[in-house]
């Protein structure tokens, strides 16, 4: 055996071990009664304090669902939205879609604080996270699902990722298709998930571009224009051209504080709020999507099940488990 042959079968050897290890960490799966042992009371604890939550600030519901979605997309169900600046660390709390926008930190804060008081230093951030989505869609009205759990806390943020693979609400349905597909979900799930936007509030600054851009609009949808007419006149009363950044509008006009199905309801009227809702419905080649959302609007049931599949398979995008990553003592801090 030649000397580049021995060399060439120690690196092989090599990769090869190398490749078991990072397989054998990132096997974990994440399972129901992971804190069974640890912190049983986990799932209670954080859905009592969602629940005061709620009860302060009724729109706390949508906002902690969105932290949880944003937090998925970028890196992975790791937390990693929930760390401030510090040294070695740039906040995603900083990133165009999170900023002025992304609610709920002092409300995960809050239930942090009780389970450290519970069951120190056992209680990942990025499974309360999870688990305060799950019970903020229930306590709504909406469906409720079992969260799987296991999740690790990430040592680091990326700004540069909160930035690029967030979605904008201004991409085409082809750019939230790809943008989906990269994080491992399908088109259904993006319809599905979508259907989030049946609670919460979004600002001007995210709805502006669809409201004034009406030609685009009444040719690609000539039908529902009439109707489309008086929603747009009211959302420019409130919304000019410029100014009013962040006033607020709802997501779902019709109840805006309820987990149903009226989102469907709405994009089918040409009355989804953000250009996101709207290309579901309106640049639908196959037809596929469509068949969908009439689905959802006329089956609430139908929805439900689909919202808690995705969600489950949200909840599992790059999550860190086994002895990957950390458990933070503080959601803010990476511990030392
Ligand atoms: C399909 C791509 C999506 C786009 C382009 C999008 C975009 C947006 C935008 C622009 C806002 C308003 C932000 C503001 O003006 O401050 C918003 C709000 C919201 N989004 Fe999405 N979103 C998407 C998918 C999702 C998903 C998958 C979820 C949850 C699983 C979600 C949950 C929410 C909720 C609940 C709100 C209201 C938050 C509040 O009131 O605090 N969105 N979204
Ligand atoms: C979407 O909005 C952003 C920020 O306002 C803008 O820079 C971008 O050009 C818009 N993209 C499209 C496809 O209109």
């Amino acid at each position: 055996m030649g000397y580049f042959n021995a060399i060439f079968l120690i690196i092989a050897f090599l990769a090869l071990v190398l490749r078991c290890t990072e397989t054998l960490s990132e096997d974990v799966p994440l399972v129901f009664d992971y804190y069974k042992e640890t912190c049983p009371l986990a799932e209670n604890i954080v859905r009592r304090h969602v629940a005061i939550a709620l009860v302060r600030d009724p729109r706390m519901a949508a906002s902690l669902l969105r932290l949880h979605f944003h937090d998925c997309f970028v890196m992975g169900c790791d937390a990693s939205v929930l760390l401030d600046s510090s040294e070695g660390i740039v906040s995603e709390k900083q990133a165009g879609p999170n900023l002025n926008s992304l609610r709920g930190y002092e409300v995960i804060d809050e239930i942090k604080y009780y389970l450290e008081e519970s069951c120190p230093y056992k209680v990942s951030c990025a499974d309360i996270l999870a688990i305060a989505a799950r019970d903020a869609v229930e306590l709504r009205g909406g469906p409720r699902w079992e969260v799987l759990l296991g999740r690790r806390d990430s040592l680091e943020a990326s700004l540069s990722g909160a930035n690029q693979l967030i979605p904008a609400p201004n991409s085409s349905l082809e750019t939230l298709i790809a943008n989906f597909e990269q994080h491992g979900l399908d088109v259904g799930d993006l319809v599905a998930l979508s259907g989030s936007h049946t609670m919460g509030k979004a600002r001007c600054l995210s709805f502006r571009q669809r409201i004034y851009d009406d030609f685009k609009y009444s040719r690609e949808h000539n039908d529902k224009y009439k109707r489309y007419t008086t929603f747009r006149r009211m959302l420019r009363s409130m919304c000019p051209e410029s100014g009013k950044d962040h006033k607020l509008a709802p997501l779902d006009h019709l109840t805006p504080a309820k987990f149903d199905n009226h989102y469907f309801l709405n994009i089918l009227e040409g009355k989804g709020l953000l250009g996101s809702d709207t290309v579901l419905v309106t640049q639908d080649h196959e037809g596929e999507i469509l068949k969908q959302v009439w689905a959802y609007a006329s089956d609430e049931e139908l929805f439900f099940a689909s919202f808690a599949k995705s969600m489950v398979k949200m909840g599992n995008i790059n999550v860190l488990t086994g002895d990957q990553g950390q458990i933070r003592r503080n959601c803010r801090f990476v511990s030392t």
